[in-house]
């Protein structure tokens, strides 16, 4: 199984599937067939897996295929993963993950009433590699990561609105690299309209990357700056972060990075809808200027919200600091 989460990892992290991998092994422990699905609309990692067997020759008649997700029972985009295992005569198969899509889920009792010794084998690597993918389908929203760069005194931007650049160039490259693995961008007008970013992944040494889609929240009209020059951009004409969401769900957008300023951020916070803060620190202090966040109506210590699975990695001179929040009020 940990040889099919390796598998998975080859997939891409943004689009609207998970990221899955299978490895059929024979009743000699042979592996007969490995696979991993490579976005929405190819083919998913059990039928890759069966594939990649028959053209090594290998007959899968009564193996076990180990896959990191519940195979699906429906036809999406493509046939059920089900009809397949069971057509190549599959004997056993062992599922890291119990698929929460209930469009897709019910596959392991499906095997099983086709004779199939079908079994969930939970491994937390797999569900890991897929925690965005399945935060968002469980919440039934897209998961909401929330970034800004900020000075050691919590500013994102000076009094005067600068603020390029609060970090320096590793902590940059870092958030395109980000940028490149989600599905959206947004911000609000104030941030455009300040800034004009362009909100365009450009992590170093990767070719094309994925561009996620852009948006932008608020009001005002902003039409004529940069993020509209690409036909992938949305405007969400309201202040409520649910209408937001709805929006990116509409586009299949299962992970969402909100790049601030900090009125749209506060927003999301005082929502409870944040599951994961990016928070990029640099050396420096204003000492006046916009906050990272607002008044979230917490007056007291006991009712800050705490991070859990707490990561900090040093970026040149900054230092990016991650972590995951538990579902707030919905
Ligand atoms: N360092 C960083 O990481 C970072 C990142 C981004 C921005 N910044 C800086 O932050 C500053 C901009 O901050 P900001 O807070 O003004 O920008 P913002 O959050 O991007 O935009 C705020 C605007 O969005 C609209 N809006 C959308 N949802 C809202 C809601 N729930 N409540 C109220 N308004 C809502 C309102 O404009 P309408 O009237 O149009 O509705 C509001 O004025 C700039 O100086 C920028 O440089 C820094």
């Amino acid at each position: 199984m940990m040889r099919a989460v390796e598998l998975a990892a080859n997939g891409p992290a943004w689009g609207p599937n998970p990221r899955v991998g299978c490895v059929i092994v024979g009743a000699d422990g042979a592996v007969l067939g490995e696979g991993w699905h490579r976005g929405a609309g190819t083919p998913h990692a059990e039928p890759a897996a069966l594939t990649d067997a028959r053209e090594r020759g290998n007959d899968v008649a009564g193996a076990t295929a180990y896959v990191t997700l519940e195979p699906c029972s429906h036809t999406g985009r493509t046939g059920p993963c089900t009809e397949a295992l069971a057509a190549a005569r599959i004997g056993a198969v062992r599922y890291a993950v119990a698929d929460p899509n209930p469009q897709a889920a019910g596959g392991g009792e499906v095997l099983r009433a086709r004779g199939i010794d079908a079994a969930h084998a939970p491994l937390d690597a797999a569900a890991a590699l897929n925690r965005r993918w399945l935060g968002a389908v469980e919440r039934g929203r897209p998961w909401v990561i929330a970034k800004w760069a900020q000075t050691l005194d919590g500013r994102t931007a000076a009094a005067d609105g600068t603020s390029f650049w609060v970090t320096g160039e590793e902590a940059r490259a870092h958030a395109h690299g980000v940028r490149a693995e989600v599905d959206a961008i947004l911000v609000g007008t104030g941030t455009v309209l300040t800034d004009d970013p362009s909100l365009s992944a450009r992590p170093p040494h990767v070719e094309d990357p994925h561009q996620p889609l852009r948006a932008v929240m608020g009001l005002r009209d902003t039409f004529g700056a940069k993020v509209w020059r690409d036909e992938d951009a949305i405007a969400v004409r309201s202040h409520d972060p649910r209408d937001a969401l709805a929006a990116l769900a509409a586009r299949e957008v299962r992970t969402v990075v909100v790049e601030g300023g900090g009125t749209i951020t506060s927003a999301f916070l005082r929502a409870g809808l944040v599951d994961e803060v990016h928070a990029y620190i640099a050396p420096a202090i204003l000492g006046s200027g916009t906050n990272a966040v607002g008044d979230l109506g917490i007056a007291t210590m006991s009712g800050a919200l705490r991070g859990r699975d707490v990561t900090a990695t040093a970026l040149g001179v900054d230092t990016l600091v991650t972590a995951f929040f538990q579902r707030g009020p919905q």
